[in-house]
């Protein structure tokens, strides 16, 4: 079947992608060695959140601690126009408040408690310190981590949020993460939407973008789909569940770099890993290191 971005899923519209060749696709080839397929990434999906509350300066820190080599943040705009540290479009998952993220201003959610819900759902997990953590702002984000750590921004709802890519762009500006000598691989923006990337691409064609899939049966790629994505995205993310190695081959053949979501089993990674993948989202990156370290230590 095709493959459906997953924000244009959520409004009820399915769209495949169009054609182009092979060869037009120079504009969004990796400019950085430690984005080629040399290198695996581990990156840390919601900071390190099977252990600690998702979109959370803890969880970012845990990710850190466990070798991940991104911190992933999802983003949502507040109702005075702040990107912050959440998941979904509405408060009620993942804190104490209720309603659409849009409509609350960044002073209000800041009151909220983002940690609770974790040591309710995961009481094998739960820790005091937990309860009453806040959700933080992108700013905050990079205050804590720095130009050393590398980001993995998602543009989460960006149909939601007009302006949204506009002032990614000049957060990461502000703080060197893109821009004239800043090294290419400390932040990748993914998003479910190919508008929301492009948009990115004509505003800095420098940024590397990963172009997020979803897949509700067994996922299919054509040579068409690769050949536009390839326009302005060095790769691919989708769910894991339902590729091949024959997918993972093919998107390998375009030079693409393949970023499955959300592995979270050994067992996964391994497969996953031999299939070809060039790195992957885990809520445990402390299995994922183990897993390269096994590898590592058999070749
Ligand atoms: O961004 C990769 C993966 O996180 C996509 O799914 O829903 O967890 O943001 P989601
Ligand atoms: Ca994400």
């Amino acid at each position: 079947m095709k493959p459906i971005f997953r924000n244009i899923l959520m409004s009820a519209a399915l769209i495949g992608i169009g054609s182009g060749i092979v060869d037009s696709a120079a504009a969004a080839e990796p400019v950085d060695p430690s984005l080629t397929a040399n290198q695996i990434l581990n990156v840390a999906h919601r900071g390190a959140s099977g252990y600690a509350p998702e979109h959370t300066l803890t969880s970012y820190e845990l990710g850190e601690k466990m070798k991940g080599d991104y911190i992933e943040v999802d983003l949502q705009m507040t109702k005075d126009g702040q990107l912050i540290a959440m998941h979904d479009e509405t408060l009620d998952r993942t804190t104490n408040g209720t309603g659409l993220v849009k409509e609350y201003t960044l002073d209000e959610i800041k009151k909220l408690d983002a940690g609770s819900w974790f040591n309710e759902k995961y009481p094998d997990y739960a820790k005091e310190e937990y309860a009453g953590l806040k959700v933080p702002t992108l700013e905050e984000v990079i205050q804590k981590f720095g130009k050393d750590a590398r980001y993995y921004i998602e543009t989460k709802s960006p149909e939601v949020y007009p302006g949204m890519e506009e002032k990614l762009l000049e957060i990461l500006e502000e703080y060197k993460l893109t821009g004239v000598n800043a090294p290419s691989s400390k932040v990748l923006i993914q998003s479910f939407s190919p508008e929301s990337l492009k948009k990115i691409h004509d505003l800095n064609p420098d940024i590397p973008l990963i172009q997020l899939l979803w897949y509700d049966e067994t996922a299919a790629i054509t040579d068409a789909e690769l050949e536009e994505y390839k326009t302005y995205s060095i790769g691919l993310g989708m769910n894991f569940n339902r590729i091949d190695e024959a997918y993972v081959q093919k998107v390998r053949e375009y030079n693409l770099l393949i970023h499955p979501y959300t592995v979270n089993e050994k067992e996964d990674m391994r497969k996953l890993l031999d299939w070809g993948v060039t790195g992957m989202f885990t809520n445990f990156p402390d299995r994922l290191q183990e897993v390269l370290h096994e590898k590592n230590n058999t070749h």
